[in-house]
Parts: structure tokens; C-alpha cells; sequence
């Protein structure tokens, strides 16, 4: 038996600590938590995507009363800014969620649908993406979603052939 152990980075910063377009594109993704629609959890998550043309595309988690019709922030977020620019690349996606509370003081983290799109998005631009995750308390950064989603499944397999 040989284990195999993977590494994965992920830095813990303060809002202070970050650049002026890593702030300007945090408080984009704050701010779409107020265009999200979430009468059901009433959680709102909002997403904001800097592209390599220098465009922001902003998203927000969209619910159903039919649960599973629903949809998370980030994929609202990646499948918008895949189908209105296809050829560019996503440089960092910032997320932010609130409750009835406020801003959540850890971060929030892509549940495991949005990483498996960050995944396809970084595949078919061929770059990683930085991912912001804010919360008030700290905000974590990494780089590319290898991080978030080691041994992960991706299209390699699909054509990959027998040993
Ligand atoms: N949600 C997101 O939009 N992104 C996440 O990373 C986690 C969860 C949404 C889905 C649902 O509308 C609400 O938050 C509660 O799960």
C-alpha cells in the first residue's frame, strides 16, 4: 500500500491586506447578494468574475419552490460570463453570502456542483482561477480549484486511452 498525500494552499488574509481590484471586485460580489433570490433559505450569495478583457460579471444564488431548479451563485455567475464571453478566460471569482445577520464572519465555501464548474471553466480556458472567498472576520484566497477539488474528475478521462 503506498498513501498518497495532496496538498492543497489556501491563504487567510484581511480586507486590508488586499489589493484595490481584489477589493473593488469583493464589494461586486457583496453587493449582488442584493439581486439574489432567496425567499427560501433566505441566505443570499452573490458572486462577482473578473475576466481577462478586464469585464466584471456578477451573480447571485437564484431558488425555486421546486428546490433542485435552483441555483448557486457561482455557477449563476460562470455559466453567465461563459455564454456573454466565451472566449475569455475567468481571472478571479470573489463570493460573499449573508444572513439574516449579515455578512457571514467566516467565509463561505463552493459547495461541490460550483467547484465541479470552476473546474470546467478553468479546463476550457486553460487557467486557473483565483477564488476570493470574504467573510468579515478573515477571507481566504487561492489559486486554481485544485485547491477546493483534488482528485478530480474532468473530460482527460473521457478520452484517455487503456494502459
Ligand atoms: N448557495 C450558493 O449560492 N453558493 C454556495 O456556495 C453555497 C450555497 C446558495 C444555494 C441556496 O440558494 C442557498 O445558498 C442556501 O443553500
Amino acid at each position: 500500500m503506498e498513501e498518497m498525500k495532496i496538498e492543497i494552499r489556501i491563504c487567510s488574509l484581511h480586507y486590508d491586506e488586499l489589493n484595490e481590484e481584489d477589493r473593488r471586485l469583493i464589494e461586486q460580489a457583496k453587493e449582488a447578494t442584493q439581486r439574489s433570490y432567496a425567499p427560501y433559505s433566505r441566505f443570499s450569495v452573490g458572486a462577482a468574475a473578473l475576466l481577462a478583457n478586464g469585464e466584471i460579471v456578477t451573480g447571485s444564488n437564484q431558488e425555486n419552490a421546486a428546490s433542485p431548479s435552483g441555483l448557486c451563485a457561482e455557477r449563476t455567475t460562470l455559466f453567465y460570463a461563459n455564454s456573454r464571453y466565451p472566449d475569455q478566460a475567468v481571472k478571479t471569482l470573489a463570493i460573499a453570502a449573508r444572513n439574516a445577520s449579515g455578512f457571514t464572519g467566516k467565509p463561505i465555501s463552493p459547495c461541490g456542483a460550483c467547484r465541479q464548474v470552476l473546474l470546467e471553466t478553468e479546463r476550457r480556458h486553460g487557467s486557473p482561477i483565483r477564488i476570493l472567498l470574504y467573510g468579515t472576520t478573515e477571507i481566504y484566497q487561492t489559486n486554481g480549484i485544485d485547491n477546493l477539488l483534488p482528485l478530480s474528475f474532468s473530460g482527460e478521462f473521457l478520452s484517455e486511452q487503456p494502459l
